[in-house]
């Protein structure tokens, strides 16, 4: 049986502290918009009491968008969660998301405190958020590199203060995927109440492991993913959505979970988040980026035009990109040229087709692509001197 994942999208959070990527709140109503469409089913808007601009989008996004749940982030302080309530006063279906670091990394180098002061702060930051909403959502920053007893007491004492979901963000992804599963592992073995709450696995992609963390902590117990569209976010980035999304997909057999999110809104929704945040996509990035679904070698090409799956495991169309495409370069053969000559309305014969090849790879040679107008050209050149 398939087990239901929840898709928490922190584009608008997580994602929007990224250098660079910052939107109004036009762009970011525009972007909840589409991540509703996409079927997420909850959208972290904002942290409110940031700026008045991220106040302002989470109460706008509060009123624009009426599936997913919507969160607002707040540090363990009162006024935080007073100002996140505030925001968040419009949405159907509010959650507060609340929380502190819990490593000792943090405790002492950043709260300079003690591990029962941080202990104290979560539970009564958990219970002031409760007389606001019935979803909170607590995270233990640097979860990641929090020893697990100790990470297992601060979850015990929240999950009785009220919180319906638990956050374990690798934070500054650190973690190796067995380390993280078993880190999940652990806390659904040992914290008293955890089935009351969802574990939620949030991973970051300082060592690229944040979509391999995130799916192992699914293997072991995790019900709730937090990512964000591109893998934009802090530093090197957050799990990247469209990836976790369609491995799933892939590879039900192995990994029985799915999601609620229709695939075929991801390229859309990557297109659209990379052009309002002016943050390229990678060309080689999994699903989305621009050579996602191209192909370029003799050899992949020959494969691809005699069956699509010999090189393609996702039906591009499944992700909403309209069709693979088989690039012509220098490193093209023969059957390349014929494809794309023929998706042009050129029909070749064989002893044609020999004397354009040569002719093209001269040109790739030159051009490193060889797009349609100069393959319309060079065949133009060819049949004014009649060698073909
Ligand atoms: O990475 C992290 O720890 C976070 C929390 C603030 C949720 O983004
Ligand atoms: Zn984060």
């Amino acid at each position: 049986m398939s087990e239901r994942i929840y898709i928490f999208d922190t584009t608008l959070r997580d994602g929007e502290q990224a250098p660079g990527c910052q939107l109004n709140t036009d762009e970011k109503i525009t972007v909840a918009q589409a991540l509703e469409q996409l079927g997420v089913d909850v959208i972290e808007a904002g942290f409110p009491i940031s700026s008045p601009g991220d106040f302002q989008s989470v109460v706008a996004i509060s009123k624009a968008v009426s599936q997913p749940i919507i969160t607002g982030l707040s540090r363990a302080v009162e006024k935080d969660i007073d100002r996140a309530a505030e925001a968040l006063q419009y949405a159907k279906r509010p959650r507060i998301h609340t929380g502190i670091g819990t490593s000792d990394q943090h405790i002492i180098n950043k709260f300079r405190t003690t591990r029962e002061k941080v202990l104290e702060r979560a539970v009564a930051a958990v219970k002031h958020a409760k007389k606001y909403v019935e979803d909170v959502e607590f995270y233990a920053e640097d979860a990641g590199r929090t020893e697990n007893e100790w990470l297992a007491q601060v979850l015990e004492a929240v999950i009785k203060a009220g919180a319906t979901v638990l956050n374990i963000p690798d934070t500054t992804g650190f973690c190796l995927p067995d380390e993280y599963g078993a880190k999940i592992r652990f806390l659904r073995e040992n914290v008293k109440g955890i089935d009351k709450a969802i574990i939620s696995a949030h991973c970051h992609n300082d060592l690229g492991l944040a979509t391999a963390n995130a799916i192992a902590a699914v293997q072991n117990g995790a019900r709730q993913i937090e990512c964000t569209i591109n893998g934009v976010g802090e530093r090197a980035g957050n799990t990247s959505l469209e990836e976790v999304v369609m491995a799933f997909k892939k590879r039900a057999a192995a990994l029985p979970y799915h999601t609620h999110v229709n695939s075929t809104r991801l390229y859309p929704t990557s297109q659209l988040v990379s052009s309002l945040m002016g943050m390229h996509v990678q060309a080689n990035k999994a699903i989305v980026g621009r050579n996602a679904f191209a192909h370029s070698s003799g050899i992949h090409q020959d494969g691809v035009i005699k069956n699509r799956e010999n090189y393609e495991i996702i039906d591009p169309q499944e992700v909403g990109v309209g069709e693979s495409v088989i690039v012509l370069t220098a490193r093209s053969g023969r059957a390349a040229l014929h494809y794309n000559l023929q998706k042009i309305g050129v029909d070749l014969t064989k002893e044609e087709l020999e004397v354009a090849y040569e002719h093209f790879l001269q040109l790739a040679d030159q051009l490193k692509i060889v797009q349609d107008q100069h393959l319309r050209q060079m065949v133009e050149e060819l049949a004014a001197k009649s060698t073909i």
